[in-house]
């Protein structure tokens, strides 16, 4: 009966699948979120339609249901296939599929009706983190399995990068959520700020970030044909984020009174992030540097590439925004929240749908349905994502600096309102383009050309 889950790369497709569901579901979520921004009597009165409960739906949905169960597929595909090998077990991995999905389904089904431990990024209840926990523990084994009986001895970067996030994720997540105290999955009083910024930081720290920089660095040489510009700077770049990444969340508490030295920390290492930044960033683009008609001429590749364009415009940003001095004007306003979309949809989900263009065919044995459809998705995101991120930065700054000055924050929101509705706007487009994307994936499985063997066997043959 349930014979599908033992088909190599099944459970691969059903990740990539469930990503594309949960983009949309987190985008028309984001889109009431916006909407109550503007018009906060529209739906009044259904209690689980309200800002307070359908934003931490957006947010969790969109992390690690889209982005996270995207990102997730592609390298259940790409880690055997990088070590020529299969999958240890597929089984194992529908029963993570299972696990991890539960996880994001509380969100909508839990969160409505508050059941929710109300600390940002780590909103899941108890029951619903020790389902994410399974998930991620049944992965590493299954990776570790797979590595331990690979033909090909050299581990290039995507895969260091793909199971260390789930390493990371194993130690961070029971800890920043305080798995240890089910009632309230809280520490009591200010040590829980560092506590739940531990892994607000480190959601899109540890693992968006490396589930996305592993798949960029599959996807670009495979499409530009050549090989990577440099494995050991790659490697470089990722004993760098090691480094450096795993301890600066103390920037996000940065106006609170968190010791002095955790804060002195965060700031310094944010500045020296610039450092496995531009190693990403170089050694893409030299990669890419003689193919560049090759890489924006595939959808998918342009998708990619976009994704580390915003990488970078998102980590200039975020090193000023680490400086005291600067978040006093930038935080506690939009430019927050301008800052998360392009790092989250800019950066981790522009990769997550390229990854994902580029690897359908491959576990599904079919030709895209339409190569127009995600050019489209590709034109409509990046409008969407360019005017929210000009529109949300303006209205930050015209708040941070009305509060510097001693302005009281309701007299502020008349003057944000239009950025509000504007915000709204942009982001109908961005969610026709998730349901474009549906719409594409949806057609491929069922009427994308079927490709004959030695055609997929080319493509394969390209890892
Ligand atoms: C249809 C498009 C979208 C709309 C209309 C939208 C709208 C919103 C709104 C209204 C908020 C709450 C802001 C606030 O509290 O002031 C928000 C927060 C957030 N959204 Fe979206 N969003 C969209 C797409 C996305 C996507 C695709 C992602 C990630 C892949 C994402 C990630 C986030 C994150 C991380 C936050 C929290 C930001 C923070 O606290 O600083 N959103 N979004
Ligand atoms: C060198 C790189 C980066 C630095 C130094 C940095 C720094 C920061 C700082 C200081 C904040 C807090 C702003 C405030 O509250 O005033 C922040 C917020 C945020 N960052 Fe970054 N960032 C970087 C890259 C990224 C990347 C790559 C991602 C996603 C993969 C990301 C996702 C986020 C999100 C989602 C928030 C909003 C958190 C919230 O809800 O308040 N950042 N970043």
């Amino acid at each position: 009966m349930f014979s599908f889950v033992k088909k190599p790369q099944s459970a691969a497709l059903a990740f990539l699948i469930a990503g594309a569901v949960w983009f949309v579901v987190g985008a028309l979520y984001g889109m009431v979120s916006a909407i109550h921004l503007v018009a906060p009597e529209f739906f009044s009165n259904i209690p689980f339609l309200v800002f307070g409960r359908e934003r931490p739906i957006h947010v969790n949905t969109m992390l690690y249901g889209f982005t996270g169960t995207m990102l997730t597929g592609c390298g259940l595909y790409y880690l055997p296939a990088l070590l020529r090998t299969r999958l240890y077990s597929e089984p194992l991995a529908w029963l993570s599929f299972l696990f991890w999905n539960l996880t994001v389904a509380s969100g909508p089904l839990g969160f409505s009706f508050a059941y929710t431990q109300g600390r940002e990024y780590n909103e899941y209840i108890w029951i619903a983190d020790i389902s994410l926990i399974l998930a991620v523990v049944l992965l590493i084994y299954n990776l570790i399995m797979t590595i331990v009986q690979r033909t090909e001895q050299q581990l290039y970067v995507s895969v260091w990068y793909f199971v260390a996030s789930f390493l990371w994720t194993a130690g961070n997540y029971p800890i920043s959520n305080v798995v240890w105290h089910p009632s309230t999955g809280a520490m009591p009083g200010l040590i829980d700020s560092i506590f739940l910024w531990f892994w607000g930081h480190n959601l899109p720290g540890l693992l968006i970030t490396p589930l996305a920089t592993g798949a960029a660095y599959f996807v670009i040489p495979r499409i530009t044909r050549t090989p990577l510009n440099s494995h050991t700077l790659s490697l470089a770049g990722f004993w760098f984020l090691v480094a450096l990444y795993t301890h600066i969340g103390g920037h996000h508490v940065l106006q609170s009174p968190i010791p002095n030295w955790l804060k002195t920390v965060s700031v310094v290492d944010s500045i020296a992030m610039v450092v496995p930044v531009s190693i990403v960033v170089l050694n893409l683009w030299m990669t890419a540097r003689q193919e560049g008609r090759r890489v924006w001429g595939d959808p998918a590749g342009r998708l990619v590439m976009g994704g580390i364009v915003w990488y970078l415009i998102t980590c200039i940003q975020g090193p000023l925004q680490s400086l005291p001095y600067l978040q006093r004007v930038t935080h506690f306003n939009n430019w927050t929240v301008g800052h998360a979309h392009i790092a989250m949809l800019g950066f981790g989900g522009y990769i997550a749908l390229g990854a994902m263009w580029h690897i359908l065919p491959l576990v599904s044995g079919r030709e895209i349905y339409s190569q127009r459809l995600v050019s489209l998705q590709f034109g409509l995101i990046t409008f969407g994502l360019t005017a929210f991120f000009l529109v949300l930065t303006t209205a930050g700054l015209i708040q941070g600096s009305a509060w510097n000055n001693g302005e009281t924050v309701y007299r502020v929101l008349p003057e944000i309102a239009p950025f509000m509705i504007s915000r709204a706007a942009s982001g109908i487009f961005i969610l026709t383009g998730s349901l474009i994307g549906l719409y594409n994936l949806y057609l491929t499985l069922r009427q994308g050309r079927e490709l004959q063997p030695v055609e997929l066997l080319r493509a394969e043959d390209a890892s």
